[in-house]
């Protein structure tokens, strides 16, 4: 039995990104839980090298440390369970229906509303993942060149959010997700569930750039591990952990 996730709260105005501090702190012997929101990021930072533009207030910017007691080849399993949540919490509070794009950006229709970056490493008090989350909240938070592939609470619900109520909704419910992962039998679980709420997870036409290796197929299911089966013209299971995969086109 693990403890419960007791998420303390280290807020900051202005931070240059909320995953390196929360790798700061962690690196300081920070304690699981540990959350840093901050209004504005400087130097917000996004999946495969990018960056995440953060206007003050525009968006919700948060950190959590987590020191999983879960074996090393599950880990991967902690972004799929953040995504989740973000999708538990935005039902609960606006009643949005959302989808997640493997691995874990949270879309409504095509469109991204959340994107999820986890960063594992070692300190002295061992291993550690910070599960960095970015929700667009006010259209502000998109630039003009995004309008088409990206969209924020504001819009999506018609209703302009109070980051507050999000950010605590959004904190129990990773910290139910997070018990869910650890819990016996707890990682097919999580992959049953995301399984359930993910257009990408069978049947979809898919782009895929994985390194210098791109390919065309279509997404058959998840590897234990989290990785995304994608059969490809000839038959062949290709299995990506770490890449970029964009819809072509839907089979359902
Ligand atoms: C992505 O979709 O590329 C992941 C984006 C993750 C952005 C969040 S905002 C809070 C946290 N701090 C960061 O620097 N990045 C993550």
């Amino acid at each position: 039995m693990t403890e419960p996730l007791k998420p303390t709260m280290l807020r900051f105005d202005s931070i240059d990104s909320t995953n390196l501090e929360a790798m700061r702190q962690a690196r300081a012997g920070a304690q699981e839980g540990l959350c840093i929101v901050a209004r504005e990021q400087t130097a917000g930072r996004g999946r495969l090298d990018r960056s995440w533009l953060s206007p003050r207030d525009a968006g919700l910017y948060l950190s959590i440390v987590l020191r999983p007691q879960l074996k090393l080849n599950v880990w991967p399993l902690v972004t799929l369970m953040g995504a989740l949540a973000v999708s538990d919490a935005l039902r609960h509070l606006y009643g949005l229906s959302t989808d997640i794009k493997w691995p874990n950006d949270v879309c409504v229709g095509d469109r991204k509303l959340c994107g999820i970056l986890a960063e594992t490493f070692e300190t002295e008090a061992g291993s550690v993942c910070v599960l960095g989350i970015g929700i667009n909240l006010l259209k502000a938070a998109l630039p003009p060149e995004l309008e088409a592939l990206a969209t924020s609470i504001e819009s999506a619900a018609q209703a302009v959010p109070d980051a507050e109520a999000l950010l605590q909704a959004l904190l129990r419910r990773l910290a139910l997700r997070y018990e869910q992962l650890q819990e016996t039998d707890g990682a097919p679980s999580v992959l049953r569930d995301w399984t359930a709420v993910s257009s990408y997870a069978f049947g979809k036409i898919v782009h895929v750039v994985a390194g210098a290796e791109v390919f065309a197929g279509v997404t058959c299911g998840l590897e234990d591990d989290g990785a995304l089966r994608v059969e490809i013209a000839n038959g062949e299971i290709k299995v990506v952990r770490a890449g970029d995969v964009r819809s072509v086109r839907s089979k359902r």
